[in-house]
Order: structure tokens, then C-alpha cells, then sequence
């Protein structure tokens, strides 16, 4: 079987190498690559010799692991799950996921790596309504569970998605667009993305932009559809609490916001101590072949050998 999203559209791991590198991976020990996605950083893992537990709350991420799985056998590995693990589920519970997995006390975490945000084939694969480039229903939500983008946009009052515009999407005409939305579902509730898009189009004050219109209401609706933050936030606590000792906490992020929680829960933790200063970004090059590098921030810590979180 044809794991979902792979004919259609890759996904390309970004600053692999810059991961691997602030991974510091010790043959044969366990890294979670709790945003597994396609597998792109696992797969790279693997063939530096780490071990990996696999995380991801998306559902069509399950068959990107039967797909490494079934790449570990042919390469003539007897027993996979010796080398690679996969959990499905949200990284803010990681204790839970490594015991699920049988990876338990004493920790053998060697390194957790969060690549946060959606994957390509989430944004790619129109039926998950995460793209404003692609018609399809407005869903957004990763685990394929709880309210969708289409419930928030249809049930939520003008406060509210006033509110969450202007703190997820860093919208500067969050009043504007959140009146013009109420005003849409009035005549019609919102049911695509493309009929969002349109209202947004509509609403927009005119003049030059840097971006699409939808880029920032649409950043918005995914972070609160996926408790994206909360779950950053929990995910950070987690990780730091299941690493080893000299273990190492690896995150790209992809927006400021993001960005922020990551570099405030680094510096301040007192069980992590950071290893880059300022964050490390893609080079030129990397951003030339793959768009999706241009806005990734790379921030790295390790895991203090005594203190107890
Ligand atoms: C940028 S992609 C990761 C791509 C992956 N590194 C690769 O090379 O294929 C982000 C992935 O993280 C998953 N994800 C986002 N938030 C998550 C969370 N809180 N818990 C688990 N998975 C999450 C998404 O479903 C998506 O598959």
C-alpha cells in the first residue's frame, strides 16, 4: 500500500542534518521523533545507528510507519520493533507513549525531536481543509477528532474569533475579517476553504501585501482547532521530564509564536540547559530546494544530569 500523501506529495525533513547534528545520537540509544510525519528524520536516525520511537497524532502517519517497518525487514532486520517503535497520539502525553511502547523506567531516552506544525501531505491533500490554496472541507484537525476549523468559524462569537485572529494569527485586521465571517455564515454557514477564502478576499483592505490574504486566519483556525500551543507547551514539560540525563531536546519551529514558547521553555526549564544561543536557521540553499525551510528556527537543549524538573 501506497503510504496517504506519498504520491502526491513528499515531505521534505528540513535542516536534517542540523537535527542529527544537535541530536548528538549515541549509537544504539532511543530518540522519539515525536512529529514523525513521513518518517523523513526517523528514516535518517535510523541509518545513524539511533533507535526510534515514533510519534505523531495524525492518523495517515501510522502508514508511513508500516512502510519503514516493512524498509527495515527487506534491509534484513529479523525484529524492527527492536529498532523502531511507533505510537500514535499527541507528544504533550510523551510519559504515556513511552510506556505504551515498553520504554520505561529508567528512561532510555537519548533525544527527543519535535518538528512542529503540519507536514506537506497534510497541506497538500485537499480533503484536510489546512490549505488555503486548495478547495476542500474546512477541517484542520490533526487526529482526525473533536471540533474542526468549520465548527470554529461557524459557532464561534465575533469576540471570539476576533480574539483568536489577532492572538494565533497575528491578524492585523482580526476585527475586520471576524465581522465579515459572522456576516458570511449568516446567509450560508462556512463550509470550505474555499468559500473562507473568499470571504476573507472580500473583506481584506486593498494595498500591498506581503502574504495571501487567508495565510494568517488560516494559521489561527489550525493552532486553535489543534490546541497546537497547549499542546507545545505540555509537549516541551514532557520531554524534558522523560530524557535522560545528558539527553538531548531538539525543536524546529516554523512562527514566532511557536518560536517563542520554544526559546522561553529552553532558557528557563530547570532540568534543560540550551545548546544554541540563538536559533539556527536553513541555508540558502536548503530554502532555494525546500520553501517549507525559509521561516524553520532550530533551537536545542540538554537534559541536566541532577535536577529534578
Ligand atoms: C512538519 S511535520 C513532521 C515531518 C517529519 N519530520 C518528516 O520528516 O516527515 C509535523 C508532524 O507533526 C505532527 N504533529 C503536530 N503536532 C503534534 C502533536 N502535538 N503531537 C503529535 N504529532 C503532532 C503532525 O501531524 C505532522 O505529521
Amino acid at each position: 500500500m501506497t503510504p496517504p500523501g506519498a504520491a502526491t506529495a513528499p515531505h521534505v525533513p528540513v535542516m536534517l542534518e542540523r537535527c542529527l547534528e544537535a541530536l548528538a545520537i549515541v549509537p544504539d540509544t532511543w530518540v522519539a521523533d515525536a512529529t514523525f510525519g513521513a518518517g523523513g528524520h526517523s528514516r535518517a536516525l535510523l541509518a545513524r545507528g539511533a533507535r526510534v520511537l515514533g510519534i505523531d497524532r495524525d492518523p495517515d502517519a501510522a502508514a508511513h510507519a508500516d512502510a519503514l517497518r516493512r524498509d527495515l525487514r527487506t534491509a534484513g532486520l529479523s525484529d524492527p520493533d527492536e529498532r523502531f517503535r511507533f505510537v500514535r497520539g499527541n507528544f504533550a502525553d510523551l510519559g504515556t507513549h513511552l510506556a505504551t511502547a515498553g520504554l520505561t523506567e529508567p528512561s532510555p531516552l537519548a533525544g527527543v525531536l519535535l518538528d512542529l506544525g503540519v507536514s506537506s501531505m497534510q497541506l497538500d491533500e485537499g480533503d484536510r481543509g489546512f490549505a488555503f490554496r486548495h478547495d476542500g472541507p474546512l477541517d484542520m484537525r490533526m487526529a482526525a477528532e473533536g471540533p474542526s476549523a468549520a465548527d470554529v468559524v461557524n459557532t464561534w462569537t465575533f469576540e471570539a474569533l476576533a480574539a483568536a485572529l489577532h492572538r494565533y494569527g497575528e491578524e492585523r485586521h482580526s476585527r475586520r475579517l471576524a465581522r465579515a465571517i459572522v456576516e458570511a455564515r449568516e446567509r450560508a454557514a462556512i463550509t470550505t476553504t474555499q468559500r473562507l477564502v473568499d470571504v476573507i478576499q472580500q473583506a481584506y483592505p486593498g494595498g500591498p501585501r506581503r502574504d495571501h490574504p487567508a495565510r494568517r486566519t488560516f494559521q489561527a483556525l489550525r493552532i486553535v482547532v489543534n490546541d497546537e500551543l497547549g499542546a507545545l507547551e505540555r509537549g516541551l514539560q514532557a520531554s524534558a521530564e522523560a530524557l535522560a540525563p545528558a539527553g538531548r531536546l531538539v525543536v524546529l519551529s516554523y512562527h514566532s509564536l511557536e518560536d517563542r514558547i520554544v526559546k522561553h521553555t529552553l532558557r528557563d526549564h530547570p532540568a534543560l540547559e540550551p545548546v544554541t544561543k540563538r536559533p539556527l536557521e536553513a541555508s540558502p540553499a536548503e530554502i532555494e530546494a525546500n520553501p517549507r525551510a525559509r521561516s524553520a528556527k532550530l533551537r536545542a537543549a540538554t537534559r541536566s544530569a541532577e535536577v529534578t524538573p
